[in-house]
């Protein structure tokens, strides 16, 4: 036996081996999905051919597939089911089937949840926070928990997580921070950087390009009937501008060389989330029982401090920020 098991760890030495010579071509380290050219290891790197087999292994591979091709499975025209109301799919937002750092990233919220949520006012589970993006973003009807839809998510979260190294302060988790100028974002300016950095893959009228099949989108909507409702995350200029500089555009952008400055990003956020001139779908419901607790990003009044709607959804932020810290808290 004991044999055996020393000749297991030469060969898994010798595989170690071999991958760092491919990696360092003529002395020139490559950057791989597993480590950068630096050698630094990726820990949001995650192996789906590991998946395990067996039961819970086809609930996570379940999973991936529900994350990657949302609207063939669950969406108007899904074969196992219509949950979701457009035809979007999670990773249109959470790249990567939600393992993509800075693109709200999901390898910790099996760990996190459940969690209190300022928005319910209350201590969510992880089913019931999948259940707000399936109806926000998605406009859909809340999945049964104990569907093999939501027992696939469930299980591909915890997986995500467990199969990686991420941990809640690894930098990438959490959006990435952005300074915020002294000035109101500006949808006019947004809109001029619009055309020229975003109409040619999401449309002049951001409608976005349906895939031939008309399933799903080749490049999904970011406003319209078809696009995600106000009151999601998205419609929030300080999140959406966060997101954006680290991942739009998509064939040029990452978090470590952004196109959009931090003020292109929330002008460019400020013109697609302006509702006087893009529609969406209608929401009625507003939350957040506690309007001490809303996000000062949110767009819909009443506020528990002295400004105003209009200066809560495109700023300028800092003084809102300052009123809080005044206070003793962190907005
Ligand atoms: C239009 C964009 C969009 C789409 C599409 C979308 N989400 Fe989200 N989702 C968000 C945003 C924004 C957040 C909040 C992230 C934050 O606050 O940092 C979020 C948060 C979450 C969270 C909570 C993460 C945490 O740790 O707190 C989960 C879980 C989640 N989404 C799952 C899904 C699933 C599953 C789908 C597909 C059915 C989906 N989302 C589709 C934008 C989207
Ligand atoms: C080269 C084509 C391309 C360009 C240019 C581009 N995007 Fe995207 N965008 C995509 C694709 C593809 C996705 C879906 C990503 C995925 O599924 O992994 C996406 C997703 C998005 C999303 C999240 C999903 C949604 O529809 O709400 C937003 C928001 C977005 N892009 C905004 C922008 C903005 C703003 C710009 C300009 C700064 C831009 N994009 C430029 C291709 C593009």
């Amino acid at each position: 036996m004991k044999k055996v098991y020393v000749r297991w760890s030469c060969c898994l030495f010798v595989i170690a081996g071999v991958n760092m010579i491919s990696c360092n071509e003529g002395g020139v380290k490559k950057p791989t999905p597993q480590a950068d050219a630096a050698g630094t290891e990726n820990p949001f790197y995650v192996d789906t051919a590991k998946i395990p087999a067996g039961k819970y292994g086809d609930a996570i591979r379940y999973g991936r597939d529900l994350m990657m091709h949302t609207a063939y499975l669950i969406g108007p025209e899904g074969v196992n089911g219509h949950y979701t109301n457009n035809k979007m799919n999670c990773t249109n937002c959470h790249q990567d089937g939600g393992t993509k750092p800075y693109s709200f990233n999901l390898q910790t919220s099996f760990r996190s949840y459940p969690e209190y949520r300022a928005r319910e006012g209350k201590v969510l589970s992880l089913a019931e926070r999948v259940n707000n993006c399936i109806m926000r973003p998605h406009l859909g009807r809340p999945l049964p928990f104990d569907s093999k839809e939501m027992i696939a998510f469930m299980a591909y979260l915890k997986w995500i997580g467990d199969s990686s190294k991420v941990t809640k302060s690894t930098p990438g988790v959490k959006p990435l921070p952005i300074e915020f100028p002294d000035t109101a974002a500006s949808s006019v300016t947004g809109a001029l950087l619009y055309g020229s950095h975003c109409a040619r893959c999401h449309g002049l009228n951001g409608e976005g390009m349906m895939r031939p099949d008309n399933v799903t989108y080749t490049y999904p909507p970011l406003w319209g009937h078809q696009s995600y409702q106000p009151g999601s995350s998205m419609h929030r200029i300080i999140k959406m501008a966060q997101w954006l500089v680290a991942n739009m555009p998509y064939d040029s952008a990452t978090h470590l060389k952004p196109v959009l400055t931090h003020t292109q990003a929330l002008d460019i956020a400020a013109f697609i989330n302006n509702d006087a001139i893009h529609q969406r779908p209608f929401v009625q419901e507003f939350q957040y029982p506690d309007i001490e607790e809303k996000d000062i990003d949110y767009d819909r009044g009443p506020f528990a401090d002295t400004f105003s709607v209009t200066q809560h959804k495109y700023g300028p932020y800092p003084p809102i920020i300052r009123y809080w810290k005044d206070r003793g808290r962190k907005r």
